[in-house]
């Protein structure tokens, strides 16, 4: 399979910290694959570096084929990397409207294509994000972030801090995206069983490397392992099948 986005050997840091090594990962047209990890293994700043916000040290991104400048958040948007930020990043004081308009999203079209992907946020439009419970923010960040037409769609920690329902509302658009319209995704995940259910591949990352990969399937077999030896727990809460 062709791949859409290629991350080949970066790595990346901050000051005399090292947070991810010699990492390479690729995601096709239509592909989820998610990035699994405790805390501090290097998921965000994996993200960040793809998207821009984070120059690697050294490395190669790129999408269709064509290498990108690396640190340059623009020409990553440019090129269709958009990424949902891990805080959300909505203006709290403005509203929904308002935000999707700040993001670009002025036309008709960009709006009936939120409220059809997330009719919950219809009746909200002219609410102040602040005001929103957490769910909905999380909505309304993902649809900003769809309403720029992402090739790659980088979404850190979607599901922290919500319901398990508003969880799996929130992956089954993200599959829906990725099945029908053909976007690749990159989801970080500390759920491990809302991260196989959603995801075509998977990658665990353990001190900034990769220390297993695999299908959903294998990493399905595995989740064992993973969740004693990679997710410190994380991914066993409220967890229907352990
Ligand atoms: N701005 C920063 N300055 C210095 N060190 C940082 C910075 N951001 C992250 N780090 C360090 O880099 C390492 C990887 O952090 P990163 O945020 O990528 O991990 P993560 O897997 O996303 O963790 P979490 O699950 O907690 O979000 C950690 O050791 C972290 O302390
Ligand atoms: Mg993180």
């Amino acid at each position: 399979m062709k791949a859409t986005l290629r991350v080949d050997d970066i790595s990346a840091g901050y000051g005399r910290v090292l947070a991810v090594k010699n990492l390479s990962l690729s995601a096709a047209a239509g592909e989820v694959v998610s990035i699994l990890g405790r805390n501090g293994a290097g998921k965000t700043t994996t993200l960040l570096s793809v998207s821009g916000l984070v120059k690697p040290r050294s490395g190669r991104v790129s999408v269709d084929g064509t290498s990108l400048r690396l640190g340059r958040p623009h020409a990553a948007s440019k090129a269709g990397l958009i990424q949902v930020p891990e805080d959300r990043a909505l203006f709290t004081g403005l509203t929904v409207r308002e935000n999707l308009a700040a993001a670009g999203a002025r036309r008709k079209a960009d709006l009936t294509m939120v409220t059809d992907l997330f009719p919950e946020l219809e009746p909200l439009i002219g609410r102040r994000a602040g005001l929103l419970s957490g769910g909905e923010q999380q909505m309304l960040a993902l649809a900003r972030a769809i309403t720029l037409r992402p090739k790659v769609l980088l979404v850190d920690e979607m599901s922290l801090g919500l319901a398990p329902v508003v969880c799996q509302r929130l992956s089954s658009v993200i599959r829906g995206l990725a099945d029908e319209s053909g976007v690749a995704v990159l989801l970080v995940e500390q759920h491990l069983s809302l991260a196989l259910e959603v995801a075509d591949r998977g990658i665990v990352l353990h001190k900034g490397s990769v220390a297993m990969e695999g299908t959903r399937a294998e990493l399905t077999a595995k989740r064992h392992e993973i969740e004693s030896s990679y997710m410190g727990g994380a991914g066993t809460v409220e967890d229907p099948a352990a």
